[in-house]
């Protein structure tokens, strides 16, 4: 499982946490035809954040439309001991996982078990935590740092303008083919700069689940970019 073998330069992800749970098949083959391919599928456990959110009872109930697309599933795992939800994530369907150097104690140890079952993994930074920490985790064994914009846990917060600074010197000391993510007020007044800055994977929420044209507001994210 690669990554790199799975996007295109730059994708817009839409992340599934700020879609209408009545409507969230819908709205995903609403975006599949509009061309999204790479869907942020947020876990929180009530305990590394405090809300709740959703996990693999959900997920295998979406992932066959988006696998059925080529697309992929990026789990984000919001929660403590990461480690014990890979088997189920893995089954219900999720491609890949990413979980929060803030969370575990060895990041290769737990890399190492994700790839064991079959899936690709990021490693997530929250906005305290020092940049070149995460790198230096990061730098072996991971297919993506992913820097988050926000503090973790809701859609809708507003963006963190250091996270650009940060972006840049993590392109820096990162090896250049692990990918930089970004997550959390991520919208049409950011992704260029972000883009420009280095992150290749830019997660949307707010910016495309809270418009009324959902196509239309992942189609204008993408332009964007061009
Ligand atoms: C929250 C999640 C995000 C969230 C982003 O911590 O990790 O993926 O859905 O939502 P927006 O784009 O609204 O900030
Ligand atoms: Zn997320």
């Amino acid at each position: 499982m690669s990554w790199q073998r799975w996007v295109r330069t730059v994708e817009i992800e839409p992340s599934l946490y700020a879609a209408d749970f009545s409507r969230l098949g819908e709205q995903i083959e609403t975006l599949l035809r509009a061309g999204a391919r790479v869907f942020h599928f947020d876990v929180g456990d009530g305990h590394f954040v405090p809300p709740v959110t959703i996990g693999p009872i959900v997920l295998q109930w979406i992932a066959p439309a988006i696998l059925d697309h080529d697309g992929v599933v990026d789990c984000h795992l919001m929660v403590d001991e990461p480690e014990k939800h890979f088997e189920a994530i893995r089954e219900a369907g999720g491609s890949s996982v990413t979980f929060h150097y803030e969370a575990v104690a060895d990041p290769q140890a737990v890399a190492t078990k994700a790839r064991e079952h079959g899936l690709a993994v990021g490693l997530a930074f929250n906005p305290e935590t020092a940049v070149e920490d995460a790198a230096a985790a990061a730098a072996d064994g991971f297919d993506l740092v992913l820097c988050m914009s926000i503090h973790p846990g809701y859609s809708g917060q507003e963006f963190m303008r250091d996270a650009i600074q940060r972006i840049r010197t993590l392109r820096q000391l990162l090896p250049p083919d692990v990918l930089i993510q970004v997550d959390g007020g991520v919208g049409p007044d950011n992704v260029r700069e972000l883009y420009g800055s280095g992150a290749s994977l830019l997660v949307a929420g707010t910016s495309i689940f809270g418009r009324e044209d959902l196509p239309r507001a992942y189609r204008r994210l993408v332009s964007l970019l061009a």
